[in-house]
């Protein structure tokens, strides 16, 4: 896993975008950031959905994250149980135990659901990282989005048809992500799945997901190139795709690029594209351990990013990856070098509610 990252409303009234400015001057945020509330959209766009990404352990655990799933959640993604890994250990057999667990329970609750992720360079079972042939790889990941998106037809409202196809770093590694799909598919693999994901349910909304889309670095704006041409080509081949997923792992020391993240989405807009928030958490492994220090700046970093995505018009949805920091994956991928625990989620690890959930609330319903 820690491969991937290769670590290192218009205004409701001018009180409001002052007060947040004030907060995250504060927060030690630079004076940049201020340009963006005089457009700040937050307040016209509290109908978007809070999405929560759902840990089965957890789910299955602790009674509190059910409860507060039931409360506060617009929208609930499996986080690992419809992937490869979890789905299908052996070639022969689906395993759907624990998806069909999270997406019962949504229904019950009358959430929508988002899926992630019918194709993924990690969290593969070992069998199908061994295919060496292209027809069989083809057919196994035909059979494999027809199944899964079969099964859950009409039910799951959007997919992340593929999730991470771009390299890490478009300027030195070529566009497109190393892994077996890649590898003995070529290009082909990400219209093979949206093709299929298609087909198995005409109804449903299909997305790309990647991460690093957020700021002004040459190699984040070789990342948007590369979404950019992966959509076109797929809609020059009249192959459906109907949404980017931005996943907003943030990092406290980063700043949100808001011209150039507005003319990302602007221009996703433009090809007739829907834009969502799909995995928000904030990676504050640099910042000092005083917990409230790190709370304003984990909220000026959120806040930063929500009010340049949200000015560049609509959101599908905001989606937190987990709610507790206590089953957050941030701390494994991106240890502190102090014993202090990360803090990169709404709820902290006893479940309490820290300032990051009441700003998501201040742009979600
Ligand atoms: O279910 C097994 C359990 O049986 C076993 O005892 C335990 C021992 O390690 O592992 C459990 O599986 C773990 C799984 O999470 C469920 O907890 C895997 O080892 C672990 O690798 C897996 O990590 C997930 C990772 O994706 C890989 O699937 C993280 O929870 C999840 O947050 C992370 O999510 C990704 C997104 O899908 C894509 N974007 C980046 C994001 C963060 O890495």
């Amino acid at each position: 896993m820690a491969s991937f990252f290769e670590k290192q409303t218009i205004n409701k009234s001018n009180l409001l975008t002052r007060r947040s400015a004030l907060n995250a001057i504060g927060a030690g945020v630079t004076a940049s950031i201020c340009s963006s509330f005089l457009t700040s959209n937050a307040l016209a766009t509290s109908n978007i959905p809070f999405g929560v990404a759902v840990h089965l352990d957890p789910f299955r655990n602790e009674p509190i994250f059910r409860e507060l799933l039931k409360q506060h959640a617009g929208l609930i993604v499996p986080m690992n149980a419809l992937k490869w890994a979890s789905l299908r250990h052996t070639e022969g057999k689906f395993d759907f135990g624990g998806s069909d667990e999270i997406i019962n329970f949504a229904e019950v609750n009358n959430k929508p659901i988002h899926g992630h992720a019918l194709l993924w360079y990690d969290a593969n079972p070992s069998w199908i990282d061994a295919v060496t042939s292209p027809p069989l790889l083809e057919k196994l990941l035909i059979e494999h989005i027809e199944t899964v998106v079969g099964r859950y037809a009409g039910r799951i409202a959007t997919w992340d048809v593929v999730n991470e196809v771009v390299a890490h770093d478009p300027l030195t590694q070529g566009k497109w992500r190393k892994g077996v799909w890649h590898n003995i598919l070529g290009p082909r693999h990400v219209e093979i799945a949206f093709a299929a994901a298609a087909k198995a349910d005409p109804t449903c909304r299909l997305f790309i997901n990647d991460y690093d889309l957020e700021d002004d670095s040459l190699r984040t704006e070789a990342r948007q190139r590369a979404i950019l041409q992966i959509v076109r080509r797929l809609q020059k081949k009249n192959i459906p795709i109907h949404g980017v997923g931005l996943q907003a792992h943030l990092y406290a020391e980063r700043r949100t690029g808001r011209d150039n993240l507005i003319k990302f989405v602007r221009e996703l807009k433009s090809l007739g594209l829907e834009v969502a928030v799909t995995e928000l958490d904030v990676i504050d492994w640099k910042l000092s351990a005083d917990p409230k220090v790190r709370d304003r700046a984990v909220v000026a970093t959120v806040r930063e990013f929500l009010d340049a995505i949200t000015d560049a018009g609509s959101v599908r949805n905001i989606t937190t990856w987990g709610l507790s920091d206590k089953h957050s994956w941030i701390k494994d991928v991106f240890p502190r070098s102090d014993s202090a625990k990360a803090r990169p989620l709404p709820f902290d690890d006893q479940w309490q509610k820290k300032p990051l959930f009441d700003l998501i609330k201040k742009y979600t319903k």
